[in-house]
């Protein structure tokens, strides 16, 4: 019989109280299971950066000002999630959301990738937001839609 027996676990955060949920979800499972959780948020470069240079940018050529954003989710996120003894780490990430997310998925060997239905984007013109939609399309592994 095959089971599922995940090891690894992936949570999106923007900093939108449906990530906030969805990363909840995501501890609890990791506490169950005894998998490790990695916490991830990606900001995009700012507009026009990949077209001059022409490779990602580090966090270092970026300046303080994206990654000090980063940490305010993340700290925001950590927060508002008990996280007691699980084990987990924090991941920060630069470039397009949904493709970063694949890759961390690819590069952790992950099991299992979490995220909300919606995020923090302003406009409700979709049921499921963009990052979502595209996650469920391209991650290498299960995905879990927290509503
Ligand atoms: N920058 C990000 N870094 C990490 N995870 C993210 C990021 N953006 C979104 N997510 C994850 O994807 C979930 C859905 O967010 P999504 O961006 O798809 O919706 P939205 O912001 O409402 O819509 P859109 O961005 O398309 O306007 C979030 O709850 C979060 O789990
Ligand atoms: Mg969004």
């Amino acid at each position: 019989m095959t089971t599922w027996d995940p090891k690894t676990v992936v949570a999106g955060v923007d900093g939108s109280r449906e990530s906030i949920d969805a990363t909840k979800v995501a501890v609890d499972l990791a506490r169950s299971r005894s998998a490790k959780l990695i916490i991830v948020t990606v900001v995009r470069p700012p507009e026009g950066w990949w077209g001059i240079v022409g490779s990602p940018p580090t966090a270092e050529a970026l300046g303080d000002s994206l990654t000090q954003a980063q940490r305010d989710i993340l700290d925001l996120v950590l927060r508002s999630v008990n996280l007691g003894d699980v084990d987990y780490e924090t991941q920060e990430e630069i470039g397009e959301p949904a493709s970063r997310l694949v890759s961390v998925c690819v590069e952790t060997d992950a099991d299992l990738l979490v995220v909300g239905r919606r995020g923090a984007g302003l406009l409700r013109r979709l049921v499921v937001g963009s990052v979502a939609n595209h996650v469920v399309q391209e991650a290498p592994c299960p995905v879990l839609v927290v509503p």
